[in-house]
């Protein structure tokens, strides 16, 4: 939209208000107007996409999947709330020379990770670690953020990258200032908390609800946990060797995966050790709290969308499913901190001697995770023109 036009909007707006003494009578005008405004800029609906009140799978809606949700009491999510989420996790104007946004990083069709190992920030420069898919991160039950999990909440998390002075470079109160000159977060923070204020309080709030609402549960995976009837059985749906990897998953004498990537969001509840190195050159954890005891221990993301998020690990090492699982199979390094989880006989690292056949399944079974509605959901997605 030009500026004339914007002020003839603007103008408008002023004067409906003026002229109509009646303020109850002047809100369709206004709405209709503030749509107009918006839609100069932005894609989004005339009534917001819904992301609170979602009917969820059964799996999530119950425990323990649903005792794990991060959400505080104080930041439930809101339709317009996750939508100003959205414009802000899109708009590049939170990076300090306007070059990155947080989906710069985070990608939908990576199911919001980088598809590099180390991530280019505002000024060219790479970032210390992998990025990490954003997918169902609500239920980390620990509500602890980043790979080393120096977040104690994600209200605290999301105003991190934007300060940070390799990622986006920002001051919090020189971004307040930006976004307070542009027309469209003066709508979109009035619709999401009431009024115009723009503090970086509410810009963590509306971005922690957008990244909560993305809930990934429409894999083919989830469509033979809908038709299982008996649990003892393969999943409806499933290839004989997409049911021997979830078989050899599940079982603890076999892979023994979901003994830390649990429940059917494959994930965490704190920071272990998978025998990566002998000994760390990133103490992830350990750098956090002090304690020698935690080096080399990470966060256990989920799997969602596994196939998605390559390369893999803190540090994007590994660039395949075959070399993650090569790397469990026999690869585990005796770490102090190895978890007990991934010890054998005489406390060493468990060789798990995976057939080939096996191991083929494994990936085959993990590749049935991927959800092609999550990330080409319109919601989730970047509403700029
Ligand atoms: C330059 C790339 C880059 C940008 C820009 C970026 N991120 Fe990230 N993000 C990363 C990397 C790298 C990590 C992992 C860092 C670590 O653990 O030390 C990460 C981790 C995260 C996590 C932790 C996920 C988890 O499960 O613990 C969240 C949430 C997140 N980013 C959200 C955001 C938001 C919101 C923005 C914008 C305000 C943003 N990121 C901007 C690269 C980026
Ligand atoms: C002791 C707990 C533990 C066990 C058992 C375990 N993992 Fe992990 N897994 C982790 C941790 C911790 C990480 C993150 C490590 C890091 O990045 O430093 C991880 C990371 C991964 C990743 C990469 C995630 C990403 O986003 O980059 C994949 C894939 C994975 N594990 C698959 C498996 C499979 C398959 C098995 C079974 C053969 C398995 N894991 C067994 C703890 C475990």
């Amino acid at each position: 939209m030009t500026r004339g036009a914007f002020c003839f909007l603007a103008l408008s707006l002023t004067l409906l208000q003026a002229c109509n003494p009646d303020s109850t009578s002047t809100i369709p005008e206004l709405v209709l107007d503030e749509q107009i405004l918006l839609e100069a800029v932005l894609n989004l609906p005339d009534q917001h996409y819904a992301y609170s009140d979602i009917e969820l799978p059964n799996f999530l809606a119950i425990p323990p999947v649903n005792n794990a949700d991060n959400t505080p009491n104080n930041n439930p999510i809101t339709d317009a709330g996750a939508t100003l989420g959205r414009v802000l996790f899109y708009d590049k104007k939170l990076s300090a020379n306007n070059t990155i946004a947080c989906a710069s990083c985070h990608l939908q069709e990576n199911s919001f990770t980088d598809p590099v190992a180390l991530s280019t920030g505002f000024e060219g420069e790479l970032t210390g670690r992998h990025s990490m898919s954003l997918a169902n991160a609500r239920y980390y039950q620990n509500g602890h953020f980043f790979w080393d999990e120096r977040a104690s909440s994600l209200e605290e998390q999301t105003l991190l990258p934007i300060q940070d002075h390799i990622e986006m470079g920002m001051f919090l109160e020189t971004l307040e200032t930006k976004l307070a000159q542009e027309y469209y977060y003066r709508i979109l923070f009035r619709q999401a908390f009431g009024d115009i204020e723009i503090t970086s309080d509410r810009i963590s709030l509306a971005l922690s609800q957008f990244i909560r609402s993305m809930l990934s549960y429409n894999s083919k995976y989830d469509k033979g946990l809908a038709q299982l009837s008996n649990p003892g059985q393969g999943l409806p749906g499933f290839t004989a060797q997409e049911n021997l990897g979830r078989a050899v998953f599940f079982s603890p004498t076999l892979g023994n995966c979901a003994g830390c990537h649990r429940t059917n969001l494959f994930i965490g509840d704190r920071a272990q050790n998978n025998g990566l190195d002998l000994s760390s050159t990133d103490n992830g954890l350990g750098d956090v709290t002090g304690f020698p005891t935690d080096n080399g221990k990470f966060k256990v993301p989920s799997l969602r969308n596994i196939a998605l998020t390559a390369p893999y690990m803190h540090d994007g090492r590994f660039n395949t499913l075959h070399q993650v699982v090569d790397h469990y199979n026999n690869g585990v390094q005796p770490h102090p901190n190895l978890d007990i989880m991934l010890r054998g006989a005489n406390n060493q690292p468990r060789r798990l001697n995976l057939s080939v056949e096996e191991r083929e399944a494994l990936v085959a079974f993990l590749e049935t995770l991927t959800d092609e509605e999550f990330i080409n959901d319109v919601r989730f997605s970047d509403p700029f023109k």
